[in-house]
């Protein structure tokens, strides 16, 4: 996330075109010195033109030590050599002309790539980088809730940070699946939206004490859902990303302009089918979405729910119509309603339910081991009941 330091108010609409949307205006040096200290996705100054010299060189060499991964970027009316020489002894990584969009958008991305690197130079990995998984099915009532907090549930339950998020804003179930009393959601974002930092967002997590599971519920009301930008979504999800280790969003069963945008954000998209021609259809067409978004095959992933249902359609069936495989299949249960109507994630509550099995093997072998987990005891689970065909 990009700070741009400028007393003038209309600067960031000025400079928007080469610094990205991703940009918060601030007016003082010590303002930006504690955005910076409040919030680690903030990697980029932009220091306006009209910004005193010194002052943005106190800044710089204040962050050089302390926040080595924040770029400083200097514009000027004019490029003087004394300013330079200043500029960069301070630890100012460019400096540019203030009329040259061009150069400050080569200057962005030059920074950028820098943070990236120290980044990924930081020893031990201390930054977090979460994953992003979002559960979809474009109908309802296929289990889209009950993946999300079963899995969602038992990440957390593994020592992973982990944030559910209930995008399904209208008729968001996932509080009461898991008997949760929020007292705040997402609704409550809405006003810190353009600066959201992480003390805002824990502020209105609730958490799970069962499994230590952090929960950004849906509002109350469905007259809300419409007040909440989809633009907060992303906000959201970047702020959540320096924060966790996964960010599970469940979805409302159609393609609302939040859910594409979780998409769009997903490092994995788990879609549900079921085994009746509706479902499948409504697959197809999310698939051929996800395709048109540009959003890779490989980061996403096919779940059957209900699979042993007796209705005339096997497994084969789907895979063949969708022209995908299954990768993992999820037996039907009473036992999964019983646990829904208890408030309880049957994951904690019967780890050995076929049910509970099938879905922590989608969580170890789609979601963990895919990111890079080393599992301790490997899965030396029997899933007989299970496919994996991947
Ligand atoms: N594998 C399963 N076996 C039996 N019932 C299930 C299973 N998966 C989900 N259900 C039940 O189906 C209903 C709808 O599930 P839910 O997760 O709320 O769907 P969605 O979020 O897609 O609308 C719930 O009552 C849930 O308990
Ligand atoms: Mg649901």
């Amino acid at each position: 996330m990009t700070i741009l330091w400028d007393p003038d108010p209309s600067a960031a609409d000025k400079y928007r075109y080469a610094v990205g949307q991703d940009v918060v205006a601030m007016s003082s040096g010590p303002q930006v010195a504690r955005a910076i200290e409040d919030n680690a996705a903030h990697t980029l100054v932009v220091v306006g033109p009209d910004v005193d010299l010194d002052a943005a060189c106190e800044l710089a060499d204040a962050q050089r030590l302390d926040h080595p991964h924040v770029g400083v970027v200097l514009l000027r009316h004019r490029l003087e050599v004394a300013v330079l020489a200043n500029a960069l002894r301070s630890g100012i990584r460019e400096v540019v002309q203030a009329d040259d969009s061009p150069a400050l958008a080569e200057a962005v991305r030059r920074s950028r790539a820098l943070t990236a690197q120290l980044h990924g130079h930081q020893a031990g990995g201390t930054s977090r980088e979460a994953k992003v998984v979002t559960v979809f099915s474009a109908k309802g009532g296929v289990g889209k809730t009950t993946l999300a907090t079963n899995v969602a549930a038992y990440l957390a339950g593994m020592h992973s940070r982990t944030l559910l998020i209930d995008l399904d804003l209208m008729f968001g179930d996932v509080a009461i699946s898991l008997q949760l009393l929020p007292s705040s959601s997402i609704r409550d974002l809405v006003a810190m939206s353009g600066h959201l930092d992480r003390e805002g967002l824990a502020s209105v997590v609730t958490t799970h004490e069962a499994s230590g599971l952090h929960v950004l519920a849906a509002p109350d009301d469905p007259a809300e859902a419409e007040r909440i930008p989809a633009a907060l979504v992303a906000e959201i999800l970047r702020v959540a990303r320096a924060e966790y280790d996964y960010v599970v969003v469940d979805t409302p069963p159609s393609f609302t302009e939040h859910v594409l945008t979780a998409f769009d954000s997903s490092d994995l998209t788990l879609l549900i089918a079921t085994l009746d021609i509706p479902a499948i259809k409504n697959l197809k067409v999310a698939i051929n979405t996800l395709d048109t978004l540009g959003t890779a095959p490989e980061a996403r992933c096919i779940v059957l729910n209900r699979s042993d249902a007796k209705v005339g359609l096997t497994a084969d069936d789907v895979e063949s119509a969708l022209g995908a495989s299954i990768a993992v299949s999820i037996p039907n249960s009473v036992s999964v309603p019983a646990a829904t109507n208890r408030g309880v994630a049957i994951i904690l509550s019967e780890p050995r339910s076929t049910v509970s099995l099938a879905m922590r093997h989608l969580a170890d072998t789609e979601i963990r081991i895919r990111f890079g987990e080393q599992l301790r005891n490997g899965i030396k689970r029997n899933f007989g009941l299970l496919r994996s065909k991947r």
